[in-house]
């Protein structure tokens, strides 16, 4: 399922949205500047504490049109490709030396779990129904519960024997 990603742009776009819109670690962990330094005209005396307001540059009107609209198509080009240029302005996972050593396997996980659960249920909302997508806000930010969301059936053990299978499937290869 793995070696199928290069042919999904749209799965891939929702995924990208999906991390830029949630923004669901707002802020990176808090770092000490080691000596001055000074970053697009700031100074920054020695042993100050700094993080990267992720959620800002994620939802920052210079970059993006349309900010709090969820839009995975922003992601696509017109050729039908995922926009480079724009997918690497989404920053979720950190910057510099001491970013996220977990990024390649969090993206791993996170499309093939959306792909199995996509693949083996259907999502929908009731008709006629908004769907609130305000966080609840922490230092991970939650989406609440929605009681209009449907999925239909099937049985949680087939779920994880999928997930297994294709976890393991994607490691050996
Ligand atoms: C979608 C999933 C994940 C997200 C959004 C995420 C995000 C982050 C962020 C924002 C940081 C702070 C980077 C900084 O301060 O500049 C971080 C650090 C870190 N992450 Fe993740 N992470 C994810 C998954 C993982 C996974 C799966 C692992 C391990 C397998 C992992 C291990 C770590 C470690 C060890 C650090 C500290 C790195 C350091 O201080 O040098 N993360 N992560």
């Amino acid at each position: 399922m793995f070696s199928d990603r290069a042919q999904l742009p749209y799965m891939n776009a929702f995924i990208l949205e999906m991390l830029r819109h949630s923004s669901f670690v707002p802020f990176t962990i808090p770092h000490s500047t080691t000596r001055d330094t000074n970053l697009y005209g700031f100074d920054i005396p020695k042993g100050r504490c700094v993080f990267i307001n992720q959620w800002q540059v994620n939802h920052d009107p210079d970059l993006w049109r349309d900010p709090f609209i969820f839009r995975p198509e922003r992601f696509i080009t017109t050729c039908g490709k995922i926009d480079r240029n724009l997918s690497d302005k989404v920053i979720l996972f950190g910057m510099g030396q001491r970013k996220c050593i977990g990024e390649t396997i969090g993206r791993l996980e996170i499309f093939l779990f959306l792909a199995i659960l996509l693949q083996k249920l259907e999502f929908s909302v009731s008709a006629d129904v908004t769907v609130d997508m305000t966080p609840i806000y922490g230092l991970t930010m939650k989406h609440r519960r929605c009681d209009h969301f449907k999925v239909c059936n099937i049985s949680w053990s087939e779920l994880v024997k999928h997930a297994i299978g294709s976890m393991k499937e994607c490691c050996i290869s």
